[in-house]
């Protein structure tokens, strides 16, 4: 039976670490793992990077129209059909981005259940959503170590996109919050704690 498993978190969060865990823990059990990541390299998350990294600014409806073309392609053509094959997906970001991330932008006038509700019709409901959650100071901080910095890394703006996460966890019943500032061995163990119980009848 498929599964689809959902990271999230702000930047710095440690979610590539532990997809990578998570992964080869579900691989060593034999089921097929497949590994995705939003924005995606396809054309609009291409544009996304760039836009983020080298400017010129994208607007805000100019941002969110990006975000929401790369994840159609995204769940027509990778998503429902490793579902269909019954693989268990395992992908770092998803809607939740987009609900806790552009709303930050106050000229959109969306809040994040508005933005959520633009996905109801199509983008299928993952079976859990791990939400690594730290201080934003923690996040920061890793990101700095990593070199990076770009238009989404300011400390307001993650301070606010950490708000909006913990709104989402607690109007989305498959949301796990996950303390984050652990060592990654301890949060690797809550992930496993929160997935293994999904895998019972779920066999490939
Ligand atoms: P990326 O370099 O992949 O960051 P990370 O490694 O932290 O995931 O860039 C993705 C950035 O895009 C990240 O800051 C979150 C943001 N984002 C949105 O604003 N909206 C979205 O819908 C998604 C998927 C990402």
């Amino acid at each position: 039976m498929s599964l689809f498993l959902v990271f999230e978190g702000i930047d710095g969060a440690g979610k590539s670490t532990q997809v990578e865990t998570l992964a080869a823990r579900l691989e060593g059990l034999g089921r097929v793992v497949r590994r995705l990541v939003e924005p995606t390299d396809g054309p609009a998350g291409r544009e996304i990077r760039q836009r983020a990294r080298h400017g010129p600014p994208l607007g805000a409806q100019e941002e969110l129209d990006l975000f929401l073309r790369d994840r159609r392609t995204n769940v027509e053509t990778n998503v429902r059909p490793a579902l269909a094959q019954g693989e268990v997906v395992i992908q770092d970001r998803y809607y939740f981005s987009t609900a806790a991330y552009q709303p930050t932008r106050p000229e959109l006038g969306l809040s994040p259940a508005d933005v959520v509700a633009l996905h109801s019709e199509w983008a299928p409901l993952p079976d859990a959503v791990l939400w690594l959650d730290l201080p934003v100071e923690a996040g920061l901080a890793r990101v700095e170590r990593r070199g990076a910095g770009d238009a989404f890394e300011r400390e307001d703006r993650q301070r606010a996109v950490r708000e909006n996460f913990q709104a989402l966890a607690a109007e989305t019943p498959c949301f796990v919050a996950i303390d984050a500032s652990q060592p990654a061995e301890a949060v690797a163990a809550a992930v496993w704690a929160a997935v293994e119980p999904l895998l019972a009848g779920s066999t490939s």
